[in-house]
C-alpha cells in the first residue's frame, strides 16, 4: 500500500481516445505515478512514450500487471477485455479504475466480483458522471426532498456519428446509454422491474435508441442516446428528475434550474470544472485509504449492466422485458 507521502504507482492498460484522457491528467498530478502503459497497438504506445515518457510500456496487459509493481491500474481499454485485465489485476492485489461499461454484460461480469471479494485491491466503476460537480448538486437537491418523492427522469446523450464506425463493436446502449442507465440508477436510488427499447434511423450504431425503464418504485425513466448526429453542433446532455412536488433539470454546461416551492431558482454551472480529474482524486484517495467510502461500487455498475442487457434484449424480442429480482 502507498504510503501517505509517496506518489500511488499507477498502470494504464489502454492507450487510446480515452486511455490518453486519463494520462494526460495523471501527467500533471505529483500524488501519482505512472509506472507502466499497455496497448495491443505499438502505434498507441509509441504516442505515449513520446508524449509522456513511460518507460514499460507493453503490448501485453497481463505482463505488464504481473512484471511492474504498481499499487493500482486504470483500464481503459475495449469493454471485451475489462474482465479479463481487471481479473489479474486483482489477483495481483492493485486497486482498479475500470471503465464503464465494466463488462460486455452482467454474465461476463460475474468473475469480477469473485476476484474483487479475494483481493486486497478493489474495482471502482468510471461512472465519470458520479463526479461532475453539476449532477453532484442535482442529486443533492433530489435528496434534500425540495421537489418530494421522485416519480420520473429522463437524460439524453447525442453523439455525433463517428461513434457509430469508432465504437462498430459496441452497442449504444453500453457505450453511451449505460451513463444515462447509471444516472437513472443514482437519481432514483431504486432497482429498476422493467424495460421497453425502440430503436429507429438505423439498425447499428448509426441509430436513435429510446429506453423507458420502470423503478420497482413505479417510476418511468426515459433514456435516449443517439448516434446520427453529423459532428459540429450538438443539442447538450440533459438530465430532468421530477418529484411529486416539483422538478430539477441539468442541461450541461448550461444551466441547473429548480422548480420547487412555486418558484424557479436558477443555479450557474460549475466553472471549469474537470469530472474525470475528479473521478481520479477519488480513485487515488480510495487506494491511499482502503476504508474510505467509495462513490459507487462494482454491484451497482453490474446492476446497470443488468438494464443494459435487458434493453438489449428488448430491442431483439421487441418487447417490454422485465428485470428478475
Ligand atoms: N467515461 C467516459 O465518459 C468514457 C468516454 C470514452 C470512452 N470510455 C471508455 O474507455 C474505454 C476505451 O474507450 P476509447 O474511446 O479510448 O476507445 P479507443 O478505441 O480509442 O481505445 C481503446 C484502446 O485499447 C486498446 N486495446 C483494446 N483491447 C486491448 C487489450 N486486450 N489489451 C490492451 N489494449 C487493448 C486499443 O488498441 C486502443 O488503443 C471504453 O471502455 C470506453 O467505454 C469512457
Amino acid at each position: 500500500m502507498p504510503t501517505a507521502y509517496a506518489p500511488v504507482r499507477v498502470l494504464v492498460a489502454g492507450a487510446g481516445a480515452f486511455g490518453t484522457e486519463h494520462l494526460d491528467r495523471l501527467a500533471g498530478r505529483s500524488d501519482a505515478k505512472v509506472v507502466g502503459v499497455a496497448d495491443t497497438d505499438p502505434a498507441a504506445l509509441e504516442r505515449i512514450r513520446s508524449r509522456h515518457g513511460v518507460v514499460n510500456c507493453l503490448t501485453d496487459p497481463s505482463r505488464l500487471i504481473d512484471s511492474v509493481e504498481a499499487d493500482a491500474i486504470i483500464i481503459a481499454t475495449s469493454a471485451t477485455s475489462h474482465v479479463e485485465i481487471c481479473v489479474r489485476a486483482l489477483g495481483r492485489n492493485l486497486c482498479a479504475l475500470l471503465e464503464k461499461p465494466v463488462a460486455p454484460s452482467a454474465a461476463a461480469a460475474a468473475p469480477l466480483l469473485a476476484s474483487a471479494r479475494s483481493s486486497g485491491g478493489f474495482v471502482l466503476p468510471g461512472h465519470v458522471l458520479r463526479f461532475s460537480q453539476d449532477h453532484v448538486r442535482l442529486v443533492e437537491i433530489v435528496r434534500s426532498g425540495r421537489i418530494g418523492e421522485v416519480i420520473y427522469a429522463n437524460s439524453r446523450r447525442y453523439r455525433d456519428d463517428s461513434h457509430a464506425v469508432r465504437y462498430a463493436d459496441i452497442d449504444p446502449v453500453l457505450m453511451t446509454l449505460i451513463h444515462d442507465i447509471d444516472l437513472a440508477q443514482w437519481v432514483t436510488g431504486s432497482d429498476f422491474r422493467s424495460v421497453l427499447a425502440r430503436r429507429s434511423g438505423g439498425t447499428g450504431g448509426r441509430s436513435m435508441t429510446a429506453v423507458c425503464a420502470t423503478t420497482t418504485t413505479g417510476a418511468p425513466c426515459d433514456l435516449r442516446t443517439a448516434w446520427t448526429f453529423v459532428d459540429g453542433d450538438l443539442p447538450p446532455d440533459h438530465l430532468e428528475v421530477v418529484g411529486d412536488r416539483g422538478s430539477v433539470v441539468l442541461i450541461v454546461g448550461q444551466a441547473l434550474h429548480v422548480y420547487a416551492e412555486g418558484r424557479r431558482t436558477d443555479y450557474a454551472p460549475a466553472a471549469a470544472d474537470d469530472p474525470l480529474r475528479n473521478e481520479q482524486d477519488h480513485f487515488l484517495a480510495c487506494v491511499r485509504d482502503r476504508s474510505r467510502a467509495r462513490a459507487l461500487d462494482l454491484p451497482q455498475a453490474l446492476a446497470g449492466l443488468k438494464l443494459a442487457d435487458a434493453a438489449i434484449e428488448s430491442l431483439r424480442l421487441n418487447r417490454e422485458v422485465i428485470l428478475s429480482a
